[in-house]
């Protein structure tokens, strides 16, 4: 593929890319009468509005012939055929395989469709049997914790859903531990019940040393209190696709649950990997949330690309970012089920796409992934706005808001939506006035996404997270970039390993750096 910069449909863009960066916003709202309805899009209960972008026809048509030229739709394809397209570890990519209903099948992923059906009806039989207390922890106590040991993609997903659907939850009540530092891992078993608490190891390489160091230590927590030698047997499950590593931490791999290398940690949820999440809202939610992914995998492959969701989503951010130079995105979901989306995006977003070569292992000389960080409104109104609305730098947002409130939840939600359509509104329209003093003016012209859900359910939150997935590969496409590999993560991880015996005392730290002797010097010193 050629570098995008030669591209003659990325030159047509770039051309102007001064004229976009200065289109009034608002003055396209003032041309087109029509323009939300035209710059919006609609699916199963989910809005997306994107008329608060710079894009005027041209611009969109450039954009459009961009995705052309990069063969965005044919790239879609490959990966839902199962072509090997994360190239540097020659796999295939088919998250969305997991989420295909039992008389889809075929649609994507037939080659894996079995062991993916197969491994669902393992996860339905063991959550059903463990909720209905019918299989019960070693001394036949039903089993009403779970702690979630994974970190990452083996993690963030998890975490993310059963924060959103917490209103849909009646199975055991789900704790997670990620963090090395001891602190989440001491919450959760200082609310657990050990002889009613049922472990779950997920890790697709079954070798972080995290998610090791934490089983470890809950093992011999489980060991310790529980009188039952069929212990671990009983209250340990493994979620790995690494089956041999499970039987060197003492647990039986044909009690295990299997995930594959065709499946991505940070697009592993919809896997094994969310068997928490079954566990906590059940088989039947856990299935809507599937089935609201594999709505929007059918709406990324079959609708044209002028209409496509995860398309425009993708093209806007590569606009923004690559194009005009934004290079920070804010995600600002208003509600706090959603708290966890921001950190969940940055692993799918940032793992994926922060690269600074091709899938040919040539630079890519344009810039890729940008930061992405966000956090909820309206606490983010009274916190980092400001910077949003006056700063140097402009920061292109994606507003996410439900519509209907969960039954029983209080809170005012006429308040938290006005204060969400007033803040798109503000960075837009900005605020202008020769009465004002100039620390009053805000510049305006400002970008937004509009995300309206008209219901957080499992369902709106399975398409949700899949447009963020589609809009993460058709960035990748546009780049030219492999968004499936992560090497860059794996160089700490082996300093790490080699300072060790130097934070320990064990090894000199003569042929360190001097900022890292340095610090390891004081932090012996420090902690005696
Ligand atoms: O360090 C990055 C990473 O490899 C992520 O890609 C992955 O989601 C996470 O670590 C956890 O990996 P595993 O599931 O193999 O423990």
């Amino acid at each position: 593929m050629s570098n995008l910069e030669t591209l003659p449909a990325w030159q047509a863009l770039w051309e102007r890319r001064e004229a976009i960066a200065e289109t009034s916003i608002s003055g396209l709202f003032a041309a087109d009468p029509d323009r939300f309805e035209r710059c919006s899009l609609e699916l199963d209960g989910l809005l997306l509005d994107t008329s608060k972008q710079p894009v005027d026809d041209t611009t969109r048509e450039a954009l459009l012939a961009l995705a052309q030229a990069r063969e965005v739709a044919q790239q879609r394809d490959a990966m839902l055929a199962g072509e090997p397209i994360n190239t540097s570890e020659g796999r295939a990519v088919l998250h969305t395989a997991l989420r295909v209903p039992p008389e889809g099948a075929g649609w994507a992923g037939r080659a894996v469709a079995d062991e993916v059906r197969h491994t669902r009806e393992r996860m339905i039989e063991l959550a059903t049997a463990i909720r209905a207390g019918q299989r019960t922890g070693a001394t036949g106590k039903p089993i009403r914790h779970v702690i979630n040991i994974g970190i990452g993609g083996s993690d963030l997903g998890p975490r993310l859903v059963l924060e959103a659907l917490a209103p849909d939850a009646d199975g055991p009540a789900v704790h997670f531990v990620a963090n090395v530092d001891g602190v989440e891992l001491a919450r959760a078993l200082a609310e657990c019940d050990p002889e009613a608490t049922l472990v779950v190891v997920v890790s697709k390489s079954f070798g972080t040393v995290e998610t090791m160091t934490n089983a470890h230590e809950v093992m011999a927590w489980l060991r310790r209190s529980v009188p039952a030698d069929d212990v671990l047997e009983r209250q340990m499950l493994a979620v790995t696709a690494n089956l041999e590593r499970v039987g060197e931490l003492g647990l039986d791999p044909a009690l295990a649950l299997p995930m594959w290398d065709w499946v991505g940690g940070r697009y592993s949820l919809w896997s094994a990997v969310g068997f928490s999440i079954m566990l906590g809202i059940g088989p039947t939610a856990f299935g809507e949330l599937l089935a609201g992914a594999h709505g929007m995998d059918r709406h990324f492959a079959e609708a044209p690309l002028e209409a496509n969701m995860p398309v425009w989503l993708g093209l806007l951010s590569v606009l923004n970012g690559t194009l005009l130079g934004r290079r920070s995105q804010a995600v600002v979901p208003y509600t706090e089920r959603l708290g966890h989306l921001s950190a969940y995006l940055q692993q799918l977003v940032m793992e994926s796409n922060g690269k600074s070569v091709d899938a040919e292992g040539q630079p890519t000389h344009l810039p890729t992934a940008g930061v992405i960080w966000g956090q909820t409104g309206t606490p983010g109104q009274h916190a980092f706005f400001q910077a949003l609305h006056q700063g140097t730098d402009v920061v292109p947002v994606d507003f996410i808001g439900v519509a209907r409130p969960v039954a029983g939840e209080r809170g005012d939600p006429l308040e938290l939506t006005a204060n969400l359509f007033a803040q798109s509104q503000a960075l837009m329209q900005g605020r202008q006035g020769e009465h004002l003093s100039v620390a009053r003016l805000c510049p305006g012209n400002r970008p937004s996404n509009t995300l309206l859900l008209e219901l957080l359910t499992p369902y709106t939150l399975g398409a949700l997270i899949a447009l963020y997935e589609h809009r993460t590969f058709v960035e990748a496409a546009i780049w030219g970039i492999n968004a499936f590999d992560q090497f860059g993560v794996e160089l700490g991880k082996v300093l790490a390993v080699d300072l060790k015996p130097a934070l320990a005392g064990a090894a000199d730290t003569d042929a360190l750096d001097g900022s890292t002797a340095g610090l390891i010097s004081r932090y012996r010193a420090w902690r005696g």
